[in-house]
């Protein structure tokens, strides 16, 4: 009874008691007994809920055409089973769908153009499909995630230093550590597929090139929530945690800040201890479909652009060249000099590169991120 190729093909089974049959979900199924005193017996995966249609076909259908052993005019059939519709009329039963969660984010925004069907959340008013606050108990209880094979968790309190603060340290405990640990214990019961995103900042930034492997370190409120995060999500038989870094997609980010310093006429400090590489969302989304589409073995991935390693200073550079300023308006600063004098800065690993060599042993490839910027820059403007 689902949609697709086999709709409305007939399997049938004379049966005795050494034989049992897997009903998989969408499969209609119905039985004669042929002999007094037969007990039928099911053991179910899920129950009927109210609320939901559930297909079901005639008996007589011709074009299913089953050889009833007992003709249906000397069988007993309940009055709800003699109304039940032909094939051609039946609604073909839908697939399981995908949720994107923080649709409205930079990368929920990528993940919607590669995951077009999919149905979209997000905390505030503007996505399609409503409104989902996913470090809220009640509307996770509330809603129907039976009709999902799997989740994508573009969802994140990202704003670093804000998460130093008494309330931004709370919404970051809810948003990257509470929430995610939700949608693991929802992605265990319902039996889905949960994708869920991490960052180099769980780590101290003192390793040379971080390895999924490596153990947690984070410096600061925002690394340790997603540090807990990921544990979390990590207890959910099937799951991915993609791990990245310096986002770069359709929002505000660091690039955009620097083109707009550039056209403003402005010539900024920017830090020149701290590397890494940029990641732009659309290559974080493609990488999120591969691994899907492969069936990459469940676990941590780290996905970056490829390249060399560079600074945020360098990186300002580059964005102001391509923005037709002179790159020397940028000047180089050491985080130490960059946060004197300024309030609430959170420490940040000094080091950001991620290994890439697992994700490309499963037939990735990443793009270069100075070629990314170079084409993103071009492309739009602030
Ligand atoms: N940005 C980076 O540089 C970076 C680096 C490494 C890893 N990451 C990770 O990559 C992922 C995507 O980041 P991003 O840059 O796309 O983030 P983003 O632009 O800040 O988007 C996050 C989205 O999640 C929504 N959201 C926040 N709390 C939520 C909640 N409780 N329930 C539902 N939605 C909620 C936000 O809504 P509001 O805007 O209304 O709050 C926003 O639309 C995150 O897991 C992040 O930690 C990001």
């Amino acid at each position: 009874m689902r949609e697709g190729p086999t709709f409305g093909t007939v399997f049938t089974i004379e049966m005795d008691p050494r034989t049992a049959v897997f009903v998989p979900r969408g499969v209609g199924n119905s039985y004669q007994t042929l002999e007094d005193a037969t007990t039928y017996s099911y053991l179910v995966n899920e129950h009927w809920r109210p609320g939901t249609t559930y297909p079901a076909l005639n008996l007589a259908d011709e074009t299913a055409a089953i050889a009833w052993p007992i003709p249906l005019s000397e069988s007993e059939i309940s009055e709800k089973d003699k109304t039940t519709p032909r094939l051609a009329d039946v609604v073909p039963m839908k697939p399981l769908k995908t949720l994107i969660v923080g649709a409205l984010g930079q990368l929920g925004r990528a993940l919607q153009a590669d995951f077009p069907d999919a149905d979209v959340v997000d905390l505030v008013e503007g996505a399609k499909d409503g409104v989902l606050d996913v470090s809220d108990p009640a509307q996770v209880a509330e809603f129907a995630w039976h009709d999902y094979q799997l989740v994508l968790n573009a969802a994140a309190y990202t704003a670093v230093d804000k998460a130093e603060t008494t309330e931004g340290r709370r919404a970051a405990w809810a948003a990257n550590a509470a929430a995610p640990a939700t949608l693991a214990r929802v992605a265990t019961e319902h039996r889905l597929t949960l994708v869920h995103y991490s960052t180099d900042y769980v780590f101290d930034g003192t390793a040379e090139l971080h390895t999924e492997d490596e153990r947690y370190s984070p410096l600061g409120v925002y690394g340790q929530t997603k540090a807990a995060g990921d544990i979390a999500v990590a207890t959910t038989p099937r799951h991915y945690i993609v791990r990245t870094s310096w986002v770069i997609g359709e929002g505000r980010n660091f690039v955009r800040t620097m083109q707009q310093l550039a056209a403003d006429g402005i010539s900024p400090t920017v830090v020149d201890d701290q590397v890494g590489r940029l990641t732009f969302t659309a290559d974080l989304s493609r990488a999120t479909r591969h691994l899907l589409d492969q069936g990459a073995p469940y676990g941590i991935y780290n996905v970056q652009g490829s390249g060399p390693r560079t600074s945020w200073a360098q990186l300002a550079k580059e964005v102001f060249r391509l923005s037709g300023r002179d790159p020397g308006e940028v000047t180089p600063v050491t985080t130490q000099q960059y946060v004197e004098g300024r309030e609430g800065i959170s420490p940040r690993p000094a080091n950001g590169v991620l290994d890439l060599s697992k994700i490309q042993a499963t037939g990735f490839t990443p793009a270069d991120h100075l070629e990314q910027l170079r084409d993103y820059c071009e492309s739009d403007r602030p």
